[in-house]
């Protein structure tokens, strides 16, 4: 079975096909993307109108490379996949919209992903892939979650952040330390050259007892300690990076170890774009190691948006019997789509 797979929920336009053979893991033969990032840059964020009509642009010219890469064609393909949400809603119409024509027009039926399931099943699309069941950190642009996944469509929720993501706080915080958009990646190599120790910075929730995240108070302790070194932030710069980023990965280091101790597993799988960060994936390897815990990751340029993930989530749905394919082209999007929401038993599902 050939699975298109578009993915427009963000800054990011995604095509790839997937191939699936009985109920091995299903195969990427082929997958394009074009980030909106510079686009964007001037404006020091996401523009959704802009983003939407940049996806309108994009999205067949990258559908036709990825045919072209695979050798196949479109009217080999059996079911269109295409991210539902959540995500900004006149972006996710764009790729909801050209699913369901493709769809129409091919006599093939489709079926809506949800973006946050692309990224936690992202790790399969690597070499080294997981098995189930497994403990996943979850740490995207817009979210940072925990979870105990038992298998696809199996998910529970252990602890979310009750205010900003990761992603946010390393972005918020390179905003203001004049860092271009998105500033995760740029903050994150600020850092190499500076001192972790030079500030102190609170780590929220850390002592919680539960698997609760919250960022907006580090980010407000980084606006103050920018404002106190003035003209100095300067020369600086590098150290409260580090300070920031060391803050940000202790948390997210210590609140892993707690669910992996919690639930008992030994496998840990992390997923969403600040996955690529480097020093979360250098502290994380070393705690696991040492409680003999196996822990994947995305490969690195499938860590942010894409569409390999969505294609990838839909045929390992499809290959569990999770959800049918359909041939209502009603192309309706979720902005707002809790994952939990998600979780059904495959009886259930198939009802
Ligand atoms: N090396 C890095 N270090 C830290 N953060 C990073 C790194 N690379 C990417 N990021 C961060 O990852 C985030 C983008 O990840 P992703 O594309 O998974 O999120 P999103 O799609 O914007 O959000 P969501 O999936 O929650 O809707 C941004 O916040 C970005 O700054
Ligand atoms: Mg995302």
């Amino acid at each position: 079975m050939l699975v298109l797979g578009i993915e427009s929920s963000c800054d990011e336009t995604g095509v790839a096909l997937v191939e699936t053979q009985g109920a091995a893991l299903p195969r990427l033969c082929a997958h394009a993307l074009h980030s909106q990032i510079t686009m964007h840059q001037a404006y020091g964020g996401v523009v959704p109108e802009l983003a939407s009509r940049d996806h309108i642009r994009r999205v067949l010219p990258l559908a036709q490379s990825v045919f072209d890469e695979a050798g196949k064609r479109l009217a080999d393909v059996d079911v269109v996949a295409y991210t539902r949400g959540p995500g900004l809603a006149g972006a996710l119409l764009v790729g909801a919209g050209v699913a369901c024509a493709l769809g129409a027009a091919l006599g093939k039926p489709v079926l809506g992903v949800h973006h946050l399931e692309g990224h936690l099943l992202s790790p399969f699309l690597s070499a080294d892939a997981p098995e189930f069941p497994f403990v996943a950190l979850l740490v995207s642009g817009g979210h940072t979650q925990l979870m105990r996944v038992d298998g696809v469509g199996r998910y529970e929720m252990l602890g979310e952040t009750i205010d900003d993501a990761a992603g946010e706080a390393f972005d918020k915080s390179a905003k203001l330390m004049g860092l271009p958009y998105p500033g995760g990646p740029w903050l994150a190599k600020l850092a190499e050259q500076g001192d972790p120790a030079a500030f102190k910075l609170p780590r929220p929730l850390l002592h919680s007892g539960d698997l609760d995240f919250s960022f907006a108070g580090l980010k407000t302790a980084v606006m103050t300690q920018a404002r106190k070194l003035g003209d100095d932030l300067e020369g600086r710069k590098a150290d409260l990076a580090a300070a920031t980023q060391a803050a940000i990965v202790e948390v997210l280091l210590k609140k892993s170890m707690t669910a992996l101790t919690q639930t008992g597993l030994k496998r840990l799988v992390v997923a969403g774009g600040v996955g690529a960060n480097r020093d979360l994936r250098t502290q994380l390897d070393a705690a696991c190691a040492r409680r003999g815990v196996r822990v994947h990751y995305p490969e690195l340029h499938l860590c942010t948006d894409n569409g390999a993930m969505i294609a990838m989530a839909a045929a390992m749905r499809l290959q569990a019997g999770m959800q049918q394919p359909t041939e209502v082209y009603a192309f309706d999007v979720k902005p707002r789509w809790p994952l939990d929401s998600l979780v059904r038993a495959p009886e259930d599902a198939l009802a």
